[in-house]
């Protein structure tokens, strides 16, 4: 990417970064005495500190290199890299469509960096007329596309973020967290066309490991070389690195899991379009499905006095809930509680 340089913040650019002792030896040792680890135990050592068995399966999973992923702690941990790395506090802006994932304005208000929220169209699309005026600003540094898009839950239009990848000359990131459960390809096969794309993705959803922290960004190697001038030195533990392996090696699960909760999520769309008590399901490409019901907070609280905890959205989009498609047991008691609730 010609420009990439000149986007990347002047204090990064001048930054040394942190060595690790495991970064400045390479070859076979036995005796490890480089970095004040206690030599006792099974948890004593520092992990690998760029995950290599987990970006080999990766890359043997989706014929990426590895020199163009980056495992985070959860994908969280990119976004904000990706603010610390393009964003320069106090002058520069990213740009996203509202009403989108929460942690894009978190990390912009953390990093001081103005957040442009553009508001997606009545079928929640980009509204590129509203949007292509911002993208010649020249403090606009990136520009993070949700697709599938929480919490609405649809893909965002590809010829929409075509336009903004040919016609934006900052970084555009395409969150793809919940890509594992839409009938599309990731953006991650266009990394060659579009030098300044971003595609992040996670293991805390259809790979089931949430509790893990394991986010991928997928990009060309010279963003990746940034992004690891930048990381804490250990930002993936060896368990968790450890989970992610196992995860890859039994692919079977998570393609069995995929498919039990597409057939629920199909299921709940047919019974929740039957109950009187909700007056809209909005289109899904994603785990969960956005609602429309009268009154979103009693309905909430209805709920919660059950046992039973879905999302509130009524604060982005009126009288919606979010509810995230469970094992076939959760969503019948969610379906008997919705039934009984007076209309
Ligand atoms: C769109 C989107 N991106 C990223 C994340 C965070 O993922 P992670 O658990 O990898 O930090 C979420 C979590 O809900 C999400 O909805």
């Amino acid at each position: 990417m010609d420009n990439l340089t000149q986007l990347i913040r002047p204090n990064i650019r001048s930054l040394s970064p942190y060595t690790s002792a495991r970064d400045e030896f390479e070859g076979d040792a036995s005796v490890w005495l480089d970095a004040n680890e206690n030599p006792f135990g099974t948890l004593n050592r520092y992990p690998d500190p760029y995950q290599r068995e987990l970006k080999r399966l990766i890359s043997e999973e989706t014929r990426i290199s590895t020199e163009q992923l980056f495992i985070g702690n959860g994908s969280d941990e990119v976004i904000d890299l990706i603010f610390r790395l393009f964003v320069k506090p106090g002058t520069d802006k990213a740009l996203t469509f509202s009403p989108t994932y929460g942690m894009y304005q978190v990390s912009a208000a953390i990093n001081d960096a103005e957040l442009i929220e553009i508001p997606l169209d009545e079928t929640f699309q980009i509204n590129l007329e509203a949007t292509l005026p911002f993208l010649d600003d020249p403090n606009l540094k990136v520009v993070f596309i949700c697709s599938p898009n929480n919490p609405t839950g649809n893909l965002l239009r590809q010829n929409d973020i075509v336009t903004l990848l040919k016609r934006f000359r900052g970084i555009v990131v395409i969150d793809e967290a919940y890509i594992d459960f839409a009938a599309t390809p990731s953006w991650n096969k266009q990394l060659r066309d579009y030098p300044n794309l971003v595609v992040t993705q996670t293991f805390s959803k259809a790979r089931g490991l949430a509790a893990a922290r394991l986010g991928i960004a997928f990009a060309n190697a010279e963003i990746i070389q940034w992004i690891n001038r930048i990381k804490p030195p250990y930002n993936v533990s060896a368990l968790n690195q450890k989970a992610g392996i196992d995860c890859l090696q039994n692919k079977d699960t998570y393609l069995s899991e995929v498919q039990r909760i597409l057939s629920e999520r199909a299921r709940l769309i047919t019974e929740f379009s039957a109950l009187p008590i909700i007056n809209r399901v909005y289109p899904t490409d994603a785990n969960f499905i956005l609602i429309e019901v009268d009154n979103a907070s009693k309905c909430y609280a209805q709920l919660t006095s059950k046992g039973i905890v879905v999302r509130n959205r009524s604060k982005l989009i009126p009288n919606t809930l979010r509810v995230s498609i469970g094992t076939e047991a959760e969503n019948n008691l969610l379906l008997n509680e919705l039934k009984q609730l007076p209309t």
